[in-house]
């Protein structure tokens, strides 16, 4: 198959879909991989360790979309992409279908074959492409959380471990899934003392047998919260109710029961956050202060990161790609039931019912398009 590997063009994007080992792995498997010039540069990875590996360099972003029968991208293409995109493509990246009506009718007009990171899902019912950004956003909220402590960034002016003879910061996570438990290890491993608060009983359970001893566990309720923020200097939020908005565990009147220069790093911000006062921030721009409470929301933490961002992608993304050039998309859909679940919209149709419910779209059974394209 030939494949091509444009470079992201949405704003402060760095991250990019394919490593150079990921290429030498295609080309391995018998493809040819074009690679735009300079698309694996805001990671780390420069156009000779590209060509090294076996891929074609090529100038322009058209050139890559002209040759390719598949795109491997980050992010969703934006506007000046669609024009780019040929019937029967096949476009592998993260589109988040749900919250672009403009988006999902681009690609519907350019029948193009969207597989959607997002949505591959495993039996077990886990999303692999999406966990990967969560341990990366996860292991980041203490590191923000620390910068934004210290009192020229606005916080409280307190070290998360402390010192001998000064007690450590209190760090209070909300959800211990995938981004909790991994802001719960590293909060710990600076040494502060950690409250995880879900609302999954078993998860505690299993967070308690597994977490050092820095770290309890506690039942998410009104009550527990309301308490345990009149003590914590650190608050992340890391809840997620799958397919609904985050629920509001923190409302605006709660702030004003926080020690002034507590911070709150709300990473299920892009589910709309679960702190009231929450409002999407960027790299640029990361906090701003409510009532002497530092928020940070950023809605794509892991983007501050790339190199770790995008081996971290890359290596669970890679297999899926192997498979879907080797097999083509039809046949590893076929053989592939993950795989499968990932397919949004086909050649104008929608065939994911999450999207077709979002803009009242007709549905179309994935089974009949596939069988309609053998
Ligand atoms: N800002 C970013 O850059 C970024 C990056 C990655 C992920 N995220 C977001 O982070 C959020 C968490 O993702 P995840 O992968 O950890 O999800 P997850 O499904 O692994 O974990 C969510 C946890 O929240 C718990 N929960 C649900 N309701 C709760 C409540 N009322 N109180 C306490 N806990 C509750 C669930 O039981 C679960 O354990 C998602 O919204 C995700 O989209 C943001």
């Amino acid at each position: 198959m030939i494949i091509g590997l444009p470079k992201e063009i949405k704003n402060n994007e760095n991250r990019v879909a394919l490593t150079p080992g990921g290429v030498a792995e295609l080309i391995k498997h018998g493809h040819t991989v074009y690679v735009q010039a300079a698309a694996g540069l805001g990671s780390g990875f420069t156009d000779t360790e590209y060509k090294n590996a076996g891929a074609s360099i090529l100038s322009a972003i058209e050139e890559v979309y002209a040759a390719a029968e598949m795109i491997v991208k980050v992010k969703e293409p934006i506007s000046s992409e669609y024009s780019l995109i040929k019937e029967d493509q096949l476009l592998f990246t993260y589109f988040h279908f749900a919250s672009s009506e403009e988006l999902t009718r681009a690609m519907m007009e350019r029948k193009a074959i969207c597989l959607a990171y997002e949505t591959v899902e495993k039996t077990d019912r886990t999303l692999p492409l999406l966990i990967p950004m969560s341990e990366v956003a996860g292991r980041m909220a203490p590191q923000e959380g620390a910068k934004y402590l210290e009192k020229p960034m606005q916080g409280r002016g307190i070290l998360l471990g402390g010192v001998p003879g000064v007690k450590p910061a209190n760090v209070l996570v909300l959800g211990g899934g995938v981004v909790g438990t991994q802001a719960a290890k590293i909060a710990a491993g600076l040494g502060a003392h950690v409250t995880i608060m879900d609302i999954n009983l078993a998860r505690l359970r299993e967070l308690d047998d597994i977490m050092p001893a820095n770290v309890d566990t506690q039942m998410s309720d009104a009550y527990n919260i309301r308490e345990a923020i009149k003590f914590a200097d650190l608050i992340i939020g890391a809840v997620l109710i799958p397919g609904a908005k985050a629920p509001h565990l923190i409302t605006r009147d709660m702030l004003k029961e926080m020690k002034p220069g507590t911070v709150l790093v709300d990473v299920a911000v892009d589910q709309g956050g679960c702190i009231e006062t929450c409002q999407p921030t960027t790299h640029e721009n990361p906090t701003f202060v409510i009532d002497g409470v530092v928020h940070y929301c950023v809605a794509n933490m892991p983007g501050a990161v790339p190199y770790t961002s995008t081996l971290a992608l890359t290596n669970a993304t890679l297999p899926y790609i192997v498979q879907v050039a080797n097999k083509g998309w039809k046949g590893a859909c076929l053989i592939n039931e993950d795989l499968k679940k990932g397919l949004n919209v086909v050649k104008g149709e929608v065939v994911y019912k999450g999207v077709a419910e979002a803009w009242n779209l007709n549905l179309t059974d994935v089974n009949e398009v596939l069988a309609a394209a053998l």
